[in-house]
């Protein structure tokens, strides 16, 4: 019989850090009954001292979810353990994650403290969590680059305190496999009291290792790895969920199972990208768009003799449906919900009604419509409620022509128009758009991605809007790209003018 690995999803906490990746709490709760369907053990919900939002969602999504364990990250603080208890009052199981940095970095220069008071504070803060919670996880921060023989002594102080789980994070993704493996070897041989706690894995992808990290952890007894979907996550991002559990689908030979159901990993990826408005790369490990596609002519021979050729993994395995109906002009609404409910989305028949009349518009445009682009339209539909929009836009533009743009905003009911001319057609309309919207206001990053091939296809466009010191990240998606890029814009603005 295999050993259960227990999978602790990272994505509405590590994962929803990303500057641009933010979602607001209903989204959040979609995301958590996604992941409970797909069978995680854990969910972190969020660091709820952080603000009232996360705290907020932490609540919410504690009363969502039945079956995995809510956690909520804090500082070895007790206002922020308080703050944690509290937003988990709802969940039917709690747990509190709370740490501090344990490496030479953190203890000289983020705390000016010495190694002894730093393990004073982390038998404090366990101790006093265990006051009101049974389940606590403790963070040794930077232990990727922390001395074995003192991060030993770290571990065994908390699990004497009561932390029934530890982890072990490489917050900087600096680890080699071995060495990770090793130091989780180490702990396993050289913590006295450590069968009384489950170790875990925390990876960091900034030198591409995170997965391979976190299985090296795994193969020297950790049980939980705290993992995220599509691997995102802060800078290169977190170990990814899916390409963790179909290595252990895949080498039987190991022995460890995990209770996921990955026939839902891949409608779960596509909404993970969708609602965070985070593409997921072409050739990204089991979810990404070429991971199944063959093009060279021997590959395509090999695989259509014998699919186990060139391919691992029978793509069924992670809910890729090869045998999926094309959606056109023709199709029904019962055909876009179906679709629509094995991307995981289900909507209420007004939402529904929205994206079924926006899905006409780009079939007549578009001959196919793919996963993405039904997803890329339930994306547009939630920014429907923005107070200014685009109610048109033209421009005129071609070689030997000045680039010239009139638009017209809707705010809040009333029509503003102008017209101005720039140095191609988005810089044009973008001009027009800052004569209605008098704020000081600067795109520092600007994304232009089609989303499949073909030139019939949607573009998506990612904004980034300074303003007031502060980052507005914007996107749209249309088969216009500078219609995406003024709707981009113009949704970057409402995220600041209320
Ligand atoms: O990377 C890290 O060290 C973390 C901890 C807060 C768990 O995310
Ligand atoms: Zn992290």
């Amino acid at each position: 019989m295999a050993e259960k690995l227990f999978i602790f999803d990272t994505t509405l906490r590590d994962g929803e850090q990303v500057p641009g990746c933010q979602l607001n709490t209903i989204e959040k709760i979609e995301v958590a009954r996604a992941l409970e369907a797909l069978g995680v053990d854990i969910i972190e919900a969020g660091f709820p001292v952080s603000s009232p939002g996360d705290f907020n969602s932490v609540v919410e999504i504690s009363k969502a979810v039945t079956w995995p364990v809510i956690c909520a990250l804090t500082r070895a603080v007790e206002k922020d353990i308080d703050a944690a208890v509290e937003a988990l009052a709802y969940a039917k199981r709690g747990r509190i994650h709370t740490g501090i940095g344990t490496s030479p970095y953190h203890i000289k220069h983020k705390f000016n403290s010495t190694q002894e008071e730093i393990i004073e504070r982390a038998v404090c803060a366990v101790k006093y969590a265990k006051r009101y919670v049974e389940d606590i996880e403790f963070y040794c921060e930077d232990a990727g680059r922390t001395d074995n023989v003192y991060l030993a002594k770290v571990v065994e102080a908390v699990i004497d305190s009561g932390a029934t789980v530890v982890n072990i994070p490489d917050t900087t993704g600096y680890c080699l496999p071995l060495e990770y493996g090793e130091k989780i070897k180490f702990l396993m041989e050289n913590v006295r009291n450590v069968h009384k706690a489950i170790l875990s894995t925390h990876c960091h992808n900034d030198l591409g290792m995170a997965t391979a990290n976190t299985m090296a952890g795994v193969l020297n007894g950790a049980r939980q790895v705290e993992v995220t979907i599509n691997g995102i996550g802060e800078r290169a991002g977190n170990t990814s969920m899916e390409e963790v559990v179909m290595i252990l689908k895949s080498h039987k030979e190991i022995g460890i199972d995990t209770n996921i159901n990955t026939q839902k990993i891949y409608p779960v990826s596509r909404m993970i990208s969708s609602l965070m408005n985070m593409p997921v790369q072409p050739n990204k490990a089991i979810v990404g768009r070429n991971a199944f596609a063959h093009s060279s002519g021997i590959h395509q021979d090999g695989v259509l003799k014998n699919r186990e050729s060139y391919e691992i993994i029978d793509p069924k395995d992670v809910g890729i449906d090869e045998s999926i109906i094309v959606l056109t002009a023709r199709s029904g609404r019962a055909a876009l919900k179906h679709r629509l409910n094995i991307l995981g989305v289900e909507l209420v028949q007004e939402k529904l009604d929205a994206v079924y009349e926006a899905f006409l518009k780009l079939a007549d445009s578009k001959k196919d419509i793919n996963d993405d682009d039904i997803l890329m339209l339930v994306g547009k539909d939630r920014s429907a409620m923005h107070r200014i929009k685009l109610e048109y836009l033209q421009v005129t533009a071609g070689i030997g022509l000045k680039p010239v743009a009139s638009v017209c905003l809707n705010i809040s009911g009333e029509k503003f128009e102008a017209a101005a001319s720039g140095n191609g057609p988005v810089d044009a309309a973008i001009r027009a758009v800052k004569q209605i919207i008098h704020r000081q206001m600067t795109i520092q990053e600007f994304l232009i991605q089609a989303i499949n091939k073909g030139s019939d296809d949607v573009g998506k466009v990612h904004m980034q809007v300074e303003h007031e010191g502060i980052n507005y990240y914007g996107f749209s998606a249309n088969t216009d790209i500078v219609a995406a890029s003024v709707e981009a814009y113009v949704d970057a603005i409402n995220k600041f003018v209320k």
